[in-house]
C-alpha cells in the first residue's frame, strides 16, 4: 500500500529523514510505501492511493469510476501540487474545473454527485502530471467558518491528530494557560468542557457568554484546588520553562489527565532538540508522549502526554 504525505514545504528535509524509504515527488510531499515503523511528526496530510492515473479529465473520471459504486453519492475534491513550475497555469486548468468535468463525466455515466453530504469523497492530488486518488467516507474538509484565531485550528487540530475523545475520556474541566485571546477555550467551552483561562492578556468578546472563567493573571500567580481532566499549555515562553510551570501544576491534574503544550521552537533546525528537553524534563510524572508539527503550527511542535 502506498501513501502520499503532505507537509510544508520548509519541512521537507525533516519529512524524508523522518521517511528514509519515501520518495520526493515535489517540496513537502513524499511517496512512501510504509507508515507502519513511522513515527510521524512532521507530515499534515496522509492520503492512501487507491488508484493513480494522467491528469486529463478522463483519466480521472475513469479511474473513480473503479473505486466507487455507482450507487453511492460522492464528490470530487481536487488539489494541483507539485514543484514551483507544475500548477494551474502549466497545466492549463485549476483544480476546480478538474472537480467539476471528472464529475459531470461520471455523472453523465450514472453516477451520482452530493456537494453537501457526500457518502464517498474522492480526493484527487494532481502531483507533477500524475493524480493520485485517494477514497474517502463521509464529507472530507468541513471547514468551520467560527474561529477566533489560528490557534483554536491548532487545539482542533492536536484533538484529531492524537484521537482524543473527549467523551470517552471523561474531559469536563479545564485548565488553559496562556489563553488569551482565547482560541483554545473557545474551542473547548464549544465542546462543553468548563474551562479556567489563565493569561494577564485580554480574552476576544465572543468569549463573554461562553462560561469560560477569565483568571486575568501570569499563570506563576495563580493558584487553585481544583482538579483538571486536561491542561492545555500555549504560552509563548522557552519549552523548558513552560515544562517546568506543567510540573508545578501536575498536582491539579488528575492521573491519566492530558497535557497539549505548544513547544514553541526558535527555528525548525531545533525541534528535535526542544522535543527532547520537554520529554525529559516531564518523563518522571507524565507518559505517552507524542509530538505532531500540526498545519496550523509555525516554527513549533504540539506535545501531548498524559500524567502518570
Ligand atoms: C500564542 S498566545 C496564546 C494563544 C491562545 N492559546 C489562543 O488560543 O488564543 C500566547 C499567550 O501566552 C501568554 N503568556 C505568556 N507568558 C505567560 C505567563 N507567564 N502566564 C500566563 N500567560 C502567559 C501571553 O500573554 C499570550 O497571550
Amino acid at each position: 500500500m502506498d501513501y502520499i504525505l503532505i507537509g510544508s514545504k520548509s519541512l521537507t528535509k525533516q519529512m524524508i529523514k523522518e521517511h528514509n524509504n519515501g520518495n520526493i515527488l515535489g517540496d513537502g510531499i513524499l511517496r512512501v510505501n510504509d507508515l507502519s515503523n513511522t513515527n510521524d511528526i512532521f507530515s499534515h496530510e496522509v492520503y492512501k492511493i487507491d488508484i493513480e492515473t494522467d491528469i486529463d479529465y478522463l483519466s480521472i473520471a475513469n479511474a473513480i469510476k473503479k473505486i466507487i459504486e455507482s450507487s453511492c453519492f460522492f464528490k470530487i475534491k481536487c488539489f494541483i501540487r507539485g514543484s514551483n513550475n507544475f500548477n494551474k497555469n502549466s497545466i492549463g486548468y485549476n483544480s476546480r474545473d478538474i472537480e467539476v468535468n471528472a464529475g459531470r463525466i461520471l455523472e453523465d455515466n450514472g453516477f451520482k454527485v452530493d456537494l453537501e453530504k457526500p457518502s464517498v469523497t474522492v480526493i484527487v492530488n494532481v502531483i507533477n502530471n500524475k493524480s493520485y486518488i485517494t477514497k474517502i467516507f463521509g464529507n472530507y474538509l468541513i471547514h468551520e467558518k467560527n474561529h477566533i484565531n489560528r490557534a483554536g485550528f491548532k487545539l482542533m487540530e492536536a484533538f484529531d491528530y492524537f484521537k482524543i475523545d473527549i467523551e470517552r475520556l471523561g474531559i469536563k474541566k479545564a485548565l488553559d494557560i496562556g489563553a488569551a485571546p482565547g482560541g483554545f477555550s473557545y474551542e473547548m467551552a464549544k465542546k462543553g468542557i468548563l474551562v479556567d483561562a489563565v493569561d494577564p492578556g485580554l480574552l476576544n468578546n465572543k468569549l463573554i457568554d461562553m462560561h469560560i472563567n477569565h483568571i486575568k493573571k501570569r499563570i506563576e500567580d495563580f493558584s487553585t484546588n481544583t482538579i483538571y481532566d486536561i491542561i492545555t499549555n500555549d504560552m509563548n515562553i522557552f519549552p523548558l520553562e513552560s515544562a517546568r510551570i506543567i510540573l508545578k501544576l501536575k498536582e491539579n491534574l488528575r492521573k491519566k489527565g492530558l497535557v497539549i503544550m505548544t513547544i514553541k521552537c526558535i527555528n525548525k533546525r531545533s525541534y528535535s532538540y526542544y522535543m527532547k528537553q520537554a520529554q525529559m524534563e516531564l518523563k518522571d510524572s507524565f507518559e505517552g508522549f507524542e509530538f505532531k508539527h500540526l498545519p496550523h503550527n509555525r516554527a513549533e511542535l504540539t506535545m501531548l502526554c498524559i500524567k502518570k
